[in-house]
């Protein structure tokens, strides 16, 4: 039998980095996964790299310059006719970008001489001789091997609709709705979180007519109200998408090639037809088949491997990592994750703060975050002073022809401690690194505002944002 220091369950980026930065730190290591692509290949990288962060981003990117060349590039000047769609090119980029990426993650093991066995991975009953028995199952094959130190990363599965099936033909889940070979004329989305409007903003700028339907009566509750008031005034307004909050649905039926949806809204009872369905109303922990019970590691009410701050199970050489542990579903978090628990297994002292955790949606304009809202720190009692700063008076962003948006900055108001940074704008993915390296750091807002900028570049908005807490922003 095959002994290891450290075996990972799940390579996507919280297990494959694990693997990695345990490689890197002498240990002898196996990482275990059972990803397929639908031609049967097993695919490293986990939902991150072969339905989710990536392959999204690239359709997200090129939807978007298809609705720049129609819609906005008359306006510098730029006139293009007989424009048209190839959709059978876009979706083969995406999986040439997917692909590129997988072998990536299977080079690095190489690289890090790390062993990468495919299949179903399980806890074969207690440990022996204080080495955890887990069991590899590949179709017929089975293999078991022993490791010192167990890493779960398992991840997360699309939660269906109940008693609603994902069939991936008309009701659809990530996976489902980044893989259309056709534009729908009428696609649903229930959910307006964040798969919901990134998938939904995709199949809109490439011709579909979309409706989100909401639960929530507030849209984007975790973002800054400001800033979820702008984004539902944008996607609404002027991009169209047919938001409806508040709304409870009563039943999903699938008849031929439509998809009808009954909800209630304002009292009444309505409904939607729709050629597919994409059900994007969270994702739950995935857990099954691990045999969790056979050693004794807990999960919570809702599923979620329990651990502590070092992402411990409490069980004797078991750490869990990802998304299958509590803190936001994403593949950064899940990175740190991973490379904290090598670390500590090599004795060293490693922290994963997970109130400095940067988020990004990536709808146009995007939306990033990091740290608290005002409405949270208000609701606290927390006594702050804000600034905010709007693209449309950054040069860089008149440039780009991309004004809508604004940055906003939140600070303790006696300490000038920065507490929350807050982007809706270009390149918002990009611009709240800065703000997680202050709030990490510790800053003040006057930090920011000392600190020299480019000009012009919309990295300006922040530094103007930092001097608005002061109330002495220069340009507006
Ligand atoms: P996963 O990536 O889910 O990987 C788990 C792996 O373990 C999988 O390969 C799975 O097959 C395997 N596995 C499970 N059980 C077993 C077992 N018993 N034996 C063997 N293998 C097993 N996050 C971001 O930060 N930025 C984004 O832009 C972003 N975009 C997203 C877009 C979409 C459409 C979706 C769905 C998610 C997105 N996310 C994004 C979230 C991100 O994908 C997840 O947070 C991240 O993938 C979690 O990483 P993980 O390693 O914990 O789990
Ligand atoms: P989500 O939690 O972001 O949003 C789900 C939405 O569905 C919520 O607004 C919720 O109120 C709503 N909802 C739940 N039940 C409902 C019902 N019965 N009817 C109508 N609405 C209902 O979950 P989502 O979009 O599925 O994404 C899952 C996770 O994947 C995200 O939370 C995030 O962690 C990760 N992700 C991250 C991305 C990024 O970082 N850019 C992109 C996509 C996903």
């Amino acid at each position: 039998m095959q002994q290891f220091d450290i075996a990972v369950i799940g390579a996507g980026p919280a297990g494959y980095v694990a693997a990695i930065r345990a490689a890197q730190l002498g240990f002898s290591v196996a990482c275990i996964d059972d990803w397929k692509t639908p031609q049967g290949k097993a695919s490293l990288g986990g939902t991150c790299l072969n339905v989710g962060c990536i392959p999204s981003k690239a359709l997200l990117e090129s939807s978007e310059n298809y609705e720049r060349v129609l819609h906005k590039f008359a306006a510098q000047g730029i006139k293009a006719k007989g424009v048209e769609l190839d959709l059978v090119t876009m979706l083969a980029r995406k999986d040439k970008i997917v692909g590129e990426l997988t072998n990536g993650v299977a080079f690095l093991f190489r690289k890090n001489k790390i062993t990468s066995l495919h299949g179903r991975g399980s806890f074969a009953g207690p440990p022996r001789d204080g080495a955890h028995q887990l069991e590899i199952k590949d179709g017929d094959n089975k293999q078991t091997i022993a490791a010192k130190h167990v890493v779960i990363a398992t991840g997360s599965i699309p939660r269906p609709f109940p008693g609603v099936p994902f069939d991936q033909e008309c009701i659809l889940d990530n996976a489902g709705a980044l893989s259309l070979s056709a534009v729908p004329k009428r696609l649903g989305v229930i959910g307006s979180g964040v798969i919901g409007l990134e998938m939904g903003s995709v199949w809109r700028r490439l011709g579909a007519q979309v409706a989100v339907l909401e639960a929530m009566d507030t849209f984007l509750p975790v973002v800054d109200e400001q800033i979820s008031k702008e984004a539902l005034k944008i996607f609404t307004k002027s991009q169209s998408l047919d938001i409806r909050l508040g709304v409870k649905i009563n039943s999903i039926k699938r008849e031929k090639n439509v998809v009808k949806v009954l909800f209630e809204e304002a009292g009444e009872t309505r409904e939607m037809e729709c050629d597919k369905l994409v059900v994007a109303i969270g994702r739950l922990p995935n857990t099954s088949g691990l045999n969790l019970q056979g050693v004794g590691v807990k999960t919570d009410t809702r599923g979620f491997i329990e651990v502590d701050d070092a992402c411990y199970t409490g069980v004797a050489g078991i750490y869990a990592v990802g998304d299958v542990v509590r803190g936001p579903m994403l593949a950064h978090k899940g990175m740190e994750e991973g490379v904290a628990v090598a670390e500590r297994l090599a004795g060293q002292k490693p922290h994963v703060n997970l109130d400095t955790i940067p988020w990004v949606i990536y709808t146009a304009p995007e939306i990033a975050w990091v740290g608290q809202s005002e409405q949270t720190l208000k609701a606290a009692g927390r006594a702050i002073r804000t600034g905010f700063f709007p693209f449309s008076a950054n040069g860089r962003a008149k440039g780009l022809g991309e004004t809508g948006g604004m940055v906003k900055m939140i600070a303790d108001a006696k300490t000038d401690q920065i507490l929350g940074v807050h982007v809706i704008g270009p390149f918002a993915s990009e611009l709240i690194a800065e703000a997680t390296l202050a709030i990490e750091f510790g800053a003040s807002s006057e930090d920011i505002a000392r600190i020299v900028h480019a000009h012009p570049s919309l990295s300006e908005a922040m530094h103007e944002a930092a001097l608005a807490v002061d109330k002495r922003t220069l340009h507006i």
